[in-house]
């Protein structure tokens, strides 16, 4: 396989997702092509590249930049930017006289479902404090793949094992063949479609975006646009949370770092 058609991969994969693939990463295109190829009608890399290279912006570049997201995700994954919704910010929000009457999530890069649907447990085991509001939680994904398994809110033993207390799994799930499947309340408290952070559809306002361990695929430009798009789709005062390695410093002005809670930004009136 040619150095120039690798790179033809890779360039694609930047355009289309934002991700950016550096030359040593060749090992997992590779891994992650090869076992497509018959489905994507070509015999070899070189005609992938070269297919791809004439339909830049077709349905099998669609079908390459799904094939190399990174789709790792569990539940209350960190555990903190959980607790920071339950504990600061959702105090905030319904802790004064005139409590909202909706209140709005954003899980920005979902995956599998795992990140919106820990959101709609915490809300549901926070429904007391929430009386009277409704809760609205949106997730999206540039992932088609990703999105179908979300939608299909069902997970093997080993993801249930991954973040899940014993406790949440009873009340929330049931058992379906050797999975498990969210209860259908918890399901209908979230609504799933395709978006590319490099190309976002009108969306929001939200009150809480949850947009975590995707920046770090993408260069400091796409990290600036991306970011902009989200403080345009944030209400302001609304808030941020991304993931351990990501921040909003030296990228955007629209956010504040919260002081003493990091991971956790607000956007600016
Ligand atoms: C590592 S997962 C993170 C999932 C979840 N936010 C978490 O922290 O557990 C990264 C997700 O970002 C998605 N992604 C990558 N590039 C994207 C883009 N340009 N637009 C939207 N989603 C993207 C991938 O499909 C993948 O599902």
């Amino acid at each position: 396989m040619s150095a120039a058609a690798l790179a033809t991969i890779r360039d694609t994969i930047r355009r289309r997702s934002g991700i950016a693939m550096a030359a040593d990463k060749d090992y997992l295109v590779t891994s992650r092509l090869e076992p497509l190829l018959g489905q994507l009608g070509v015999p070899h890399l070189a005609a992938l590249a070269d297919k791809l290279a004439l339909q830049p912006d077709g349905q099998t570049a669609t079908a390459v930049v799904d094939a190399l997201t990174t789709n790792e995700t569990l539940w209350f994954r960190d555990g903190r930017p959980f607790d920071l919704v339950r504990d600061t910010i959702l105090p905030t929000i319904v802790g004064g006289a005139s409590a909202p009457r909706d209140l709005s999530i954003w899980s920005a890069a979902c995956s599998t479902g795992q990140e919106p649907y820990s959101l709609a447990i915490l809300m549901a085991e926070q429904r007391a404090r929430l009386a009277g509001c409704r809760v609205r939680i949106v997730g999206t994904d540039i992932s088609a793949t990703a999105l179908a398994r979300a939608r299909e809110a069902r997970y093997s033993q080993f993801e249930m094992q991954r973040g899940l207390t014993i406790q949440r799994l009873i009340q929330h799930f049931t058992k379906d063949g050797l999975d498990w499947r969210l209860k259908p309340e918890l399901r209908a408290m979230v609504e799933l479609h395709q978006a590319n952070l490099l190309a976002l559809p009108p969306l929001g306002p939200f009150d809480i975006v949850m947009c975590r361990n995707v920046l770090i695929y993408f260069d400091v430009p796409t990290k600036r646009a991306v970011l902009s798009g989200i403080a345009a789709r944030t209400k302001p005062g609304g808030w941020l949370l991304l993931g351990a390695a990501e921040t909003t410093i030296g990228l955007t002005t629209a956010f504040q770092a919260e002081p003493g809670q990091s991971g956790l930004y607000r956007r600016l009136s």
